[in-house]
């Protein structure tokens, strides 16, 4: 295999982490919808540490283990709470006090790299939770999502997420594409939705 590309240009991954990195800080509460394998869990740990909290969601038990495993590695375990539930039940899983008050919330959708490839993120449940995190960020949070067209499954709600995602008021919300623009509908793509803080309509 042939050596990564230090000089390749930021994947869609890259991007989100890069927009995140700058807008969470420590003490910040988070969300990551999509565990996994709890790579981008222990990433926004390490921002918000210490004294912040991540919430990290997924509907499969392994990656429930996985991202504990990953945590417990790392001594990360301790600032986050990992759900065992679908990201659309949002509003029933976080305590109350979240509510307005994320300051990050990542989607990476498709399946858990390394298992049953059937499990993939829905499109109904996505857009479903895609919308009530929007409504939990606080003013001036950031919203990440990394698509997959390039899959059967993705490519349908990776195209529902662009609809709803362009029609989002431009004078309460920021929204960016990211995607290779030579490679439109196979490769992943980032989204990145920043609700204005009050006071900078537009
Ligand atoms: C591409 S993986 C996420 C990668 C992960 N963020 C990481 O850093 O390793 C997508 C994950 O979404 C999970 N998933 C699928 N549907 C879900 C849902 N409705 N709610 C929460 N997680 C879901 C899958 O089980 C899978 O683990």
């Amino acid at each position: 295999m042939a050596a990564p590309d230090p000089h390749a240009l930021p994947t869609s991954v890259d991007f989100a982490h890069a927009l995140i990195e700058t807008r969470v800080n420590p003490g910040d509460w988070v969300v990551d919808a999509t565990a996994g394998n709890g790579h981008d869990t222990l990433f926004l740990a390490r921002l918000v540490t210490p004294a912040g909290r991540v919430f990290a969601f997924d509907i499969q038990a392994e990656a429930i283990t996985s991202t504990r495993d990953r945590l417990a590695a790392a001594d990360a375990l301790s600032a986050c709470t990992l759900i065992h539930a679908s990201h659309h039940q949002l509003a029933s899983q976080l305590p109350p006090e979240a509510a307005g008050r994320l300051a990050a919330i990542m989607f990476n959708l498709g399946w858990l790299p390394g298992h049953d490839k059937a499990c993939i993120t829905q499109t109904d449940t996505t857009l479903a939770a895609v919308q009530v995190a929007l409504e939990w960020l606080r003013p001036g949070g950031l919203l990440t999502i990394v698509a997959y067209p390039g899959h059967a499954g993705g490519d349908v709600e990776s195209q529902a997420i662009a609809l709803w995602a362009s029609s989002l008021p431009s004078n309460s919300h920021e929204v960016r594409h990211l995607r290779p623009a030579n490679r439109q509908g196979k490769s992943p793509e980032c989204w990145a939705i920043r609700m204005r803080p009050t006071g900078q309509d537009r």
